[in-house]
């Protein structure tokens, strides 16, 4: 999807078809990952254990392997687990980190390290499967914001994934569910959906709509509009998007030019962050346009917001509280009324992560 780019953002489609699943615009899909083989086989030779060892899940007895492979989560640390593995290890290292004074420094030291980490720094020769699992925290599914309409795909799910990639401690790492999806094109993937009352199209076709969704924070507005289109709604439609560079990240692009030359998407603001030297991001899209901004505002526009929470999602609170502020000639108290007003009303909606 993203050719050339330095991140791997990939479109899937999922076939529903005989599955009795159906879903409306921003909702969001929920995937069952399993842990990669040799992520597994690595674990287990870094624990020292074989994976034929059976051991006991709730009621059910099965091998380690099978254990690791669908019920467990291997990767990603917690502070807890840091905790369960040092009431074993021991370490007087660990035990620092884990005083509540060190916090900082334990995020630190979690960051981009992995289960097999705390094995390879502290290895435990002793330790038997059951003990090592009671170290592990269960699988946990991953959602995912459906970019597509049902009306338009019908038995289909499409969604934009991030995969995340990166090295660490001289290790590859991938993201156990994003690397999954990657990984297993045209096999079924368990998934259940996640239905989100509370980012949903307005009932009345002829409200206007202002979607925010950088990165993978377009992918529910392109359910939403694929929806408008084939409703024949009339309201009027806004999207900024945004990402690190026009030649290989912009997002179902082709798309949402056609929209734009056919008045579907009344307006198309694009940030590219990395196409020069300082950093162009969505927020500063919608100040260069707060007076239109605000008009469409005052027209009953509902506001959404789509990605990631962190930064981004706070950035644009920030923006859209500041055009509130200067085009409605309030102060920084009353435009922050004025905003809670909107999300009382349900004219602001978030969908971030
Ligand atoms: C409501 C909702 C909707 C979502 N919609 C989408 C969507 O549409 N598209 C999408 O892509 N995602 C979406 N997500 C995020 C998605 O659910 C997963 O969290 C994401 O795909 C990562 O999962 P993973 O299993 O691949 O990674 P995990 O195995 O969970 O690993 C992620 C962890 O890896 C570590 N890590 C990541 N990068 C680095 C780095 N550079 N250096 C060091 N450590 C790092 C961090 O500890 C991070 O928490 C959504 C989440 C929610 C809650
Ligand atoms: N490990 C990886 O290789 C990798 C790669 C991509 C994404 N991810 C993770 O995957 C998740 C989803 O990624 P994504 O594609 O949705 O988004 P993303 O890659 O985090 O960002 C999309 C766009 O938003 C910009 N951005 C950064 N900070 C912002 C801010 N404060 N306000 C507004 N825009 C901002 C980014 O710019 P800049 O990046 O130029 O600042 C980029 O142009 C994120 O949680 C991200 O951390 C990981």
């Amino acid at each position: 999807m993203t050719e050339g780019s330095d991140k791997e953002t990939r479109h899937f489609e999922l076939c529903l078809k005989d599955s009795g699943m159906d879903y409306l615009p921003g909702d969001s899909l929920g995937v069952l990952p399993t842990n990669c083989p040799e992520v597994i086989a690595a674990l287990l030779e870094a624990v020292g254990l074989t994976g034929q060892e059976q051991v006991e899940v709730g009621e059910t007895s099965m091998s380690l392997s099978e254990a690791l492979s669908n019920h467990f989560a291997c990767t990603v640390l917690s502070k807890m687990q840091i905790k369960k593995f040092n009431q074993i290890a021991q370490s007087e290292k660990l035990g620092e980190l884990l005083d509540v004074a060190n916090k900082e420094a334990l995020m630190e030291y979690m960051w981009g390290r992995e289960l097999i980490d705390l094995f390879l720094e502290f290895p435990q020769s002793e330790m038997d499967a059951q003990t090592f699992i009671s170290l592990l925290k269960p699988m946990a599914p991953r959602l995912y914001s459906i970019a597509s309409s049902l009306s338009a795909h019908p038995d289909e799910v499409h969604l934009t994934v991030a995969v995340v990639r990166y090295d660490g401690y001289g290790r590859e790492r991938k993201g156990v569910c994003s690397s999954y999806l990657a990984e297993r094109v045209g096999e079924a993937i368990p998934c259940y959906l996640h239905p989100n009352k509370n980012f949903k199209l307005p009932e009345d076709d002829k409200v206007p709509i202002i979607m925010v969704g950088p990165g993978t924070g377009i992918a529910p507005f392109r359910a939403f509009i694929e929806e408008r289109k084939i409703k024949g709604a009339t309201g009027k439609n806004w999207l900024f998007f945004g990402d690190r560079s026009l030649n290989t990240d912009y997002l179902y692009g082709e798309e949402l030019e056609s929209y734009k030359k056919d008045g579907l998407l009344n307006e198309l603001d694009l940030a590219w962050s990395r196409d020069q030297q300082e950093k162009i991001y969505v927020q500063n899209k919608m100040m260069e346009q707060k007076a239109e901004l605000w008009s469409w505002l005052q027209e009953g526009a509902i506001f959404y917001v789509c990605g990631d929470a962190h930064r981004m999602a706070k950035d644009v609170d920030q923006a859209l509280k500041r055009i509130v502020a200067e085009e409605g000639s309030m102060s920084e108290e009353d435009a922050l009324a004025w905003v809670k007003g909107m999300q009382r009303e349900r004219r602001y909606l978030k969908d971030v992560y």
